[in-house]
């Protein structure tokens, strides 16, 4: 039996394994098969990335330099962009991106590139695997066909698999091998070796009883922050209103030990995942005649929050008889989260794209972001690129307002509270000892 072969050849650790796409899922995970005594090679469309990875340099923060040199010195890693050596590999793993297209449709365009690759060189004892996050069915929908159309047959010549990918950039506690693994095969078998190649780089793996329930899986995960993170920014604003302190009565409620989980409001969701991937639960949820009136909800209050952000700066401004036209404002932090060098959907792109609207004088400070580019639907800030500023004493002084959007640990909060006159903190970055000695106006999200 395949699955037998395949998984034999696994638990000998002669398994090859091939990673396709080496962003911030398919660089963590190529190198730990590597870790663990497997041949890793990883498939990239980027000349550049595949030549740093040869040569021992990562491009991606949680994964340390030393680390991919080790692997590749001992010849257990390497990066290349031809795609003919995908027929050595006897495990093929799928991390490219799935963007949505304009009309916020998913864009599969990527996947479907990369099985075309595998199409072309499938071969008998191959265990193909998705985890680049998508709707329920791509896989037995769209992959399956694909392959199935080389003549060789699943269960007979190759397994299929989904497996969602759960890495949370710049978390410490979390990565790879102890964050439990989902994993749902097409058919039984292509579970059994799917789980069977993840347990040897992780700690727990869940199986589940098809791709689709794996699918469906990861968008639940995601959709549920996203939809509880539109609940906190519903009463962020509405605790505003009411001149209450949001984060206090947050803090409050997780008080209670069952039946409450803190989420915190903020400028607006970012990232590859949270802004995304629930569009790709409702697009299918519609091709079935069901419209998700949560999902539609959610975006709708968090996409409404860099304009909140702006009217707590031009609040501010007005309680200080400024115009924001000509109002010099700094932003603290770019990424989409803190510590982390990733500006994928960032709020802060709205954010000063508003800002400037209105003829605010916008400039930011990021330690991990020097260089901010923008894209056509930032109408105002299209063109040049912003460059980040340092954060001296100047810069705090001659800031009419000062927004925090994102709380990087690496910033000087106490300096920016001694010397800034009107900050509007949209992450709770000052803490109550701050805000007690801070001579600043301070507006609280
Ligand atoms: N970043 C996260 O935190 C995260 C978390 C969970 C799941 N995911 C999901 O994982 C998937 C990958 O996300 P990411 O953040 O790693 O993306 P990324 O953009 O960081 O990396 C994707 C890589 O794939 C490469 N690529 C694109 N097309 C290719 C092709 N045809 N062949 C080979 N390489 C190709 C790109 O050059 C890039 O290096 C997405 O579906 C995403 O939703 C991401």
């Amino acid at each position: 039996m395949i699955k037998n072969e395949i998984i034999n050849l696994i638990k000998d650790r002669g398994a090859r394994i091939g990673v396709i796409g080496l962003g911030y899922v398919g660089l963590p995970l190529a190198t730990e098969f590597a870790g663990k005594r497997f041949k890793a090679i990883g498939f990239e469309v980027d000349e550049n990335k595949a030549a740093q990875i040869n040569a021992g340099r990562s491009y991606i923060g949680d994964v340390a330099s030393e680390v991919i040199k080790t692997s590749v010195d001992a010849g257990r890693l390497r990066a290349t962009t031809n795609f003919d050596d995908l027929k050595d590999c006897d495990a093929i793993v799928i991390c490219v991106p799935t963007p949505l297209r304009k009309t916020k449709e998913p864009d599969v365009s990527f996947i479907l590139a990369a099985a075309e690759e595998i199409k072309k060189r499938l071969r008998r004892g191959q265990l193909v695997i998705l985890e680049s996050t998508t709707y329920p069915g791509t896989t037995d929908e769209v992959l399956l066909p694909m392959l199935e159309g080389t003549g060789l047959k699943l269960d007979e010549d190759f397994l299929l698999a989904f497996s969602p990918e759960r890495v949370d950039p710049g978390n410490p506690d979390f990565q790879t091998h102890n964050i439990p693994k989902v994993v749902g095969g097409v058919t039984d078998d292509s579970t059994e070796a799917a789980s069977c190649l993840y347990s040897q780089i992780v700690n727990q793996v869940h199986s589940v009883s098809s791709a689709r329930v794996a699918e469906a899986a990861k968008l639940l995960e995601n959709t549920f922050r996203a939809v509880n993170i539109g609940m906190a920014n519903e009463m962020a604003r509405l605790c505003y209103a009411l001149n209450i302190d949001t984060w206090e009565v947050i803090r409050a409620a997780a008080t209670k030990p069952f039946g409450f989980m803190a989420f915190y409001p903020g400028p607006g969701i970012g990232g590859h995942c949270i802004p995304l991937d629930p569009h790709y639960l409702s697009w299918k949820a519609r091709q079935h005649g069901f419209d998700s009136r949560f999902i539609g909800l959610a975006e709708e209050v968090n996409s409404r929050m860099p304009d909140h952000v702006v009217q707590l700066v031009s609040d501010g401004l007005n309680d200080d008889r400024k115009a924001m036209n000509g109002a010099r404002v700094l932003l603290l932090g770019v990424a989409y989260k803190r510590d982390i060098d990733d500006v994928r959907e960032s709020p802060a792109l709205s954010i000063i794209d508003r800002l400037r609207s209105k003829g605010c004088e916008v400039s930011y400070h990021d330690p991990f972001e020097r260089e901010l580019h923008f894209d056509e639907t930032h109408t105002e800030s299209s063109g040049a690129p912003l460059c980040s500023v340092e954060l001296n004493n100047e810069q705090i002084e001659t800031s009419d307002c000062i927004v925090i959007v994102t709380n990087h640990s690496q910033i000087d909060y106490r300096r920016v509270v001694e010397l800034g006159r009107l900050i509007v903190d949209t992450r709770n970055a000052l803490n109550g000892d701050l805000r007690r000695e801070s001579s600043a106006r301070i507006i609280r999200l």
